[in-house]
């Protein structure tokens, strides 16, 4: 059973989607160990709590230094024991020791198509408005690994949305969290849970079980892998 730490700092639909994926079976072999937040009043704290989860506030404003706000942030992971982290819209930079220690055992989801619209200065509404900035045509969402880049590591799986005439970045948002983000950060935790993941370097491949398998929704992930 692959223990997760999910880490928010926001609404938490992303947290959510992994929650009811559980629930529902979609995700199998997995628990959510905790969720930890930066931001008291994030609301994603709540959803944890409604569904019984462990979730824990280590607020940067509670700590005199960056290293104090740092090392309890890592004590906080630590103490769940969790096989697997998971930002889920996290805006705090990770520090380097926990990134180490974890290594190729956190993955973040990112509201773009990396490596377009992504890096420093590129999150939550500021992808979406430097994606309709842009006139694209195609945006979408990535899971990737977390390195010590900003949005660098190993991408794990993507998904393209339609940017629509007339779109708002806060319409556009919506539409790329519905029909990727929540899709695809679930199917990221499901294939690492069993052991469907391997990395070679930056690449990032998938182990196909044996027996054909149907994935569902998520069947044209695996088109042409059997
Ligand atoms: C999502 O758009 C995600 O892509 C970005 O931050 C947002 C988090 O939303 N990293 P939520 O807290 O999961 O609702």
């Amino acid at each position: 059973m692959l223990r997760i730490v999910v880490f928010v700092s926001g609404g938490g639909t992303n947290l959510q989607a992994i929650i009811d994926k559980i629930d529902s079976g979609s995700i199998k072999n997995a628990e959510i160990a905790g969720v930890i937040s930066n931001n008291p009043n994030a609301y994603a704290l709540e959803r944890a709590k409604e569904h019984g989860l462990y979730a824990e506030c280590v607020s940067p404003k509670s700590f005199g230094t960056r290293e104090e706000f740092n090392q309890a942030l890592l004590a906080a992971a630590d103490k769940l024991s969790p096989d697997l982290l998971v930002l889920a819209g996290f805006l705090v930079i990770l520090p380097r020791e926990m990134i180490e220690k974890y290594t190729n055992r956190i993955i973040n989801i990112h509201p773009s198509l990396i490596p377009s619209f992504c890096g420093k200065g590129f999150y939550g509404l500021k992808v979406h408005e430097a994606v309709l900035a842009r006139g694209n045509k195609i945006t979408g969402a990535t899971v990737h690994f977390v390195d010590a880049g900003t949005d660098t590591g190993p991408i794990i799986l993507q998904k393209a949305v339609e940017v629509q005439d007339g779109d708002t970045p806060e319409r556009l948002q919506k539409r790329v969290m519905e029909q990727a983000e929540w899709e695809i950060l679930p199917k990221a935790i499901d294939l690492i849970a069993n052991g469907r993941i391997e990395i070679e370097g930056n690449r990032v491949t998938y182990k196909i079980t044996q027996k054909a398998e149907k994935v569902g929704a998520m069947d044209w992930y695996f088109e042409g892998r059997r």
